[in-house]
């Protein structure tokens, strides 16, 4: 049994610039995958891993966003913590701005825009054992060049780390969640800014072992997803509805509708004369009408779809398609609409942000 001192500590702060024009409004944290945001899947994987004293670090822009959402953490029988960091210069800075709420207590340090396909309870315990100041978590990645990247021999152990390599050593990148004592305050203390200003946490844990100190590091099987650019976000998307989603039918389905395989249908939905093949996620007061609904869309509360085709999309809120014939591989912020005017026979591919509209 793990001992329950452990606290979680979720980066929930920056700017998201690589998701604009989505994150103009809103929090990258707060963009749902499959209807939820993606910072409550992570509040699941720390809950499951028994971490019940979490802080979140947020930034001045979309703090508030992120409290309102996340509320005192009882939904999650948490504990939670919000604690601001005023500018985004680095993990390893908001670390160091958590450090009173951190204490001398070991942490899992978990960004809030990172999703695995497996919880993190076997880290944890294997962490607590080993008396290991820090244990890692590697992926192997296609684009070395845009994360931190390990060195390991063949036994498994870290030789180097190096964050954003030119010239990488592997293709071994470290994921977003990272265990770690009260050590890496005293290595946060003694490292420098990167070329991009920013305190890297992967510079403190280089610095550990440089000085010998016992990182741990597993190469993990399943699934990894960095949200913060447009088509991870839909494969995040892809992934989770194919994994985590069950059949559930809270809306109406008219009698020419066809709704096969698992699909939510949340609260005051209505489906008339549509077909809606799972996996799909629907949310509240939503109407579909005389339309298809292909695999692995998502499409958030108050949606429009009328007379359209969409597969593989993911709608917030109150976004809008009407007469569109295919709309694939898309993202629509919230109450933006894409509505064809004219007849037209293409698919499209979009990345619009909130309130925008695209008429077609
Ligand atoms: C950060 C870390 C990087 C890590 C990545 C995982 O990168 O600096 O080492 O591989 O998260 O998501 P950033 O998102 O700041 O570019």
């Amino acid at each position: 049994m793990a001992a329950n001192n452990l606290k979680g500590l979720i980066l929930s702060g920056g700017r998201g610039t690589r998701l604009r024009p989505l994150t103009h409004t809103a929090a990258k944290q707060l963009v749902p995958v499959a209807n939820r945001p993606i910072l409550f899947h992570v509040l699941d994987n720390l809950q499951k891993a028994a971490v019940n004293d979490v802080g979140i670090v947020i930034s001045p822009e979309t703090g508030q966003a992120i409290r309102d959402a996340v509320g005192d953490g009882s939904a999650w029988g948490m504990k939670v913590s919000f604690i601001e960091q005023a500018e985004p210069l680095g993990l390893a800075h908001a670390v160091k701005v958590a450090r009173p709420y951190l204490g001398a207590d070991s942490f899992v340090m978990y960004l809030g825009d990172n999703l695995i396909g497996s919880g993190i309870e076997a880290f944890r315990d294997e962490f607590e054992k080993s008396g290991a100041v820090s244990s890692i978590l590697l992926k192997e990645v296609d684009n070395p060049s845009s994360f931190g990247i390990a060195e390991v021999d063949d036994q498994q152990r870290v030789l180097s780390l190096v964050e954003k390599p030119k010239e990488p050593k592997s293709n071994l990148a470290l994921v977003g969640i990272y265990f770690f004592t009260e050590k890496i305050h005293g290595a946060i203390d003694s490292i420098k800014p990167s070329w991009r200003g920013e305190l890297e946490i992967t510079d403190a844990i280089q610095l550990l072992l440089s000085q010998g100190c016992k990182v741990l590091s597993h190469r993990i099987d399943a699934w990894w997803l960095d949200t913060g650019k447009k088509d991870d976000l839909l494969t995040a998307n892809t992934v989770v509805l194919d994994e985590w989603v069950q059949r559930k039918i809270d809306g109406e389905i008219d009698g020419a509708s066809q709704v096969t395989g698992r699909v939510q249908l949340g609260k005051g939905s209505r489906v008339i004369g549509s077909t809606i093949r799972g996996p799909v996620v629907i949310g509240d007061d939503v109407l579909v009408e005389n339309s298809f609904v292909g695999p692995f869309t998502s499409i958030g509360n108050g949606c429009r779809i009328i007379s359209s085709v969409l597969e593989h999309c993911l709608l917030l809120e109150g976004a809008r398609v009407e007469n569109v014939d295919r709309l694939e591989d898309s993202l629509l912020g919230k109450n933006s609409a894409v509505v064809r005017e004219q007849k037209s026979r293409q698919g499209y591919r979009l990345m619009i942000g909130d309130d925008s509209e695209v008429l077609l």
